[in-house]
């Protein structure tokens, strides 16, 4: 396939603080495989991170960093996807004031993602419980991410999928009013994905503290990891126990182990032949074992901090080329030049 076949994807991520496990399988796996196959765009979106956290912004630029970190680390590669920072490309900004003046209000107020992030704002009940006008317009702002590169494909969570349904209507309609056909309506790109859960059960998050982070190090991993709930009824270490029911515990070893260590845990723990600590013990070191690699790599990285930058900058350069040809498209359809 020629480098100008390939479709293209874009996909973001707020910037909201460093990662964690549940973004690398849920995502960051999954781009680096996407990267070897599609023109790929991958971005920190910062102005996204502001729609709700519009007053706590003093972590606002060491999250970006971190997040750069994160991903780098992960093998997401500059040399195969192009990385930027949202807010490092105004033209995003100035699509969406294009395309603000062609979303009808109750297309974004029908979005159950985002009602259900206005919802959760609510219950917060603190300063950053109104939902501004920013906020209203936040899958607005994801079209103008998607349609500023004219993506084929989204790849995003189920729980985005609303947000690019509603990009897809937006496209189709600013197509329509300006008659054109060049914008492309973007599709999710949906793959499977094993949901982690946090150490306690919940899904995992950094409110929660129940998270292993990527640069999280190898004693606060283990001791995370120790803290995970079990199958409960097991009281004594003999007792057989039901890896059905370790839903932690039993289930990160799916994801880190083969099938054979699988079978082979699940054989144990219902003889009782195997005890949850050294159970869980075994884990820990697994995780560490596959985290170390993508650790260290983070560690060299964190020493230098103007190439991290750096990449940020190169890849938001090449994306402001990108941007501007197609702003510069939108403009002349609209006629305003
Ligand atoms: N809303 C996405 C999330 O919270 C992040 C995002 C912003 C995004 N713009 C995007 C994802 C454009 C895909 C495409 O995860
Ligand atoms: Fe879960 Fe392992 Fe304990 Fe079985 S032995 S209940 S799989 S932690």
């Amino acid at each position: 396939m020629t480098e100008d076949s390939k479709k293209r994807i874009v996909s973001g991520m707020r910037s909201t603080g460093k990662l964690h496990l549940g973004h690398y399988f849920g995502v960051l796996a999954n781009w680096k495989k996407l990267q070897e196959q599609y023109d790929s765009f991958f971005f920190i979106a910062d102005w996204h991170a502001l729609t709700t956290k519009f007053d706590t912004t003093e972590d606002l630029a060491t999250n970006v960093y971190n997040v750069a970190l994160d991903w780098l680390s992960c093998g997401i590669d500059p040399e195969k996807s192009t990385i930027y920072v949202q807010s490092y490309v105004p033209q995003i900004a100035q699509l969406h004031i294009f395309l603000s003046m062609i979303t009808p209000q109750n297309w974004v107020e029908r979005d159950p993602t985002l009602k259900d992030m206005a919802k959760a704002l609510r219950l917060k009940g603190s300063s950053e419980s109104q939902v501004s006008y920013g906020l209203l317009g936040y899958p607005v702002l994801m079209t103008a991410d998607i349609m500023m590169f004219n993506a084929n494909y989204v790849p995003v969570g189920i729980d985005q999928v609303p947000h690019v349904e509603l990009s897809r209507d937006i496209v189709r309609r600013f197509n329509n009013i300006y008659k054109t056909d060049y914008f492309v309506e973007p599709e999710p790109l949906l793959t499977q994905i094993p949901l982690m859960k946090g150490v306690d059960g919940n899904k995992m998050g950094k409110s929660f503290n129940n998270d292993i982070k990527i640069s999280d190090d190898e004693e606060t991993t283990t001791k995370k990891i120790m803290s995970a709930i079990t199958d409960r009824s097991r009281l004594r270490r003999d007792d057989p126990g039901h890896p059905e029911d370790c839903e932690v515990v039993y289930d990160y070893w799916k994801i880190f182990d083969s099938e054979e260590k699988v079978k082979e845990i699940d054989s144990l723990c219902r003889k009782g032949e195997i005890g949850c600590a050294q159970c869980k013990r075994e884990l820990a070191k697994k995780v560490n074992e596959m985290l170390a690699p993508i650790r260290q790599k983070r560690l060299e990285l964190a020493q230098k901090p103007e190439l991290v930058r750096e990449i940020l900058m190169e890849g938001s350069k090449k994306a402001q080329t990108e941007a501007q040809k197609v702003l510069d498209k939108v403009k002349e359809v609209v006629r305003m030049y």
